[in-house]
C-alpha cells in the first residue's frame, strides 16, 4: 500500500472544510494513517517547499502556509499518490475538474485548500517532515 502526505491548508481549515475534505478521502477508500493540526513555521516551509524556494511566488506561498493552522495527514491506499492528486484537481481551481476538492473548496491558485505529494520520492520525503514513525498507524 502506498502512502502520501496531505495538507489541508490554512484557507480550508479557516473556512471549516476539514470535515468535507476528510470525508472525500474516506469515501474514496483511502485510509487515514496519521493526522495532526499544527502551524507551519518558516523553517518547515523552506524544507517542505524546497523545490519552490527560488520561485517568484515563494514569499507569498510561505506567508500563506505559515499564517494559520493546517491539518497534516498521511493517507494510504493502492495508488494513493496519484489518486489523491486526482481527487484534488489542478493547482488552480479555475482549471480543476468539477467535483474535485480544489474546485469545491479552493479560493484561488495560491490559497488552494490542499497539498499532496506528487511522486513516491516526494511522499517518502514529505511524510517524515510532519510525522515520526510512531505517529503513523
Ligand atoms: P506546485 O507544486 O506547482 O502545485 P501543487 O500544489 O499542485 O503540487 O505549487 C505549490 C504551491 O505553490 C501551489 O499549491 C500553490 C502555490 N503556487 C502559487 O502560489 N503560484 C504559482 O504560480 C504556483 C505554480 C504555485
Ligand atoms: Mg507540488
Amino acid at each position: 500500500m502506498e502512502q502520501t502526505l496531505v495538507l489541508i491548508k490554512p484557507d480550508a481549515v479557516g473556512a471549516h472544510h476539514i470535515g468535507d475534505i476528510t470525508k472525500a478521502y474516506e469515501e474514496a477508500g483511502l485510509q487515514i494513517r496519521a493526522m495532526k493540526m499544527m502551524q507551519m513555521t518558516d523553517r518547515i516551509a523552506r524544507i517542505h517547499y524546497a523545490e519552490h524556494l527560488e520561485k517568484p511566488f515563494y514569499g507569498e506561498l510561505s506567508a500563506f502556509m505559515t499564517s494559520a493552522p493546517l491539518v497534516a495527514m498521511v493517507l494510504a491506499g493502492e495508488n494513493a499518490i496519484a489518486r489523491v492528486r486526482e481527487l484534488h484537481g489542478a493547482t488552480n481551481p479555475a482549471n480543476a475538474a468539477d467535483g474535485t476538492i480544489r474546485k469545491r473548496f479552493a479560493k484561488n491558485g495560491s490559497e488552494n485548500a490542499v497539498h499532496a505529494s506528487d511522486s513516491p520520492e516526494s511522499a517518502a520525503r514529505e511524510v517524515h517532515i510532519f510525522f515520526s514513525e510512531t505517529e503513523i498507524f
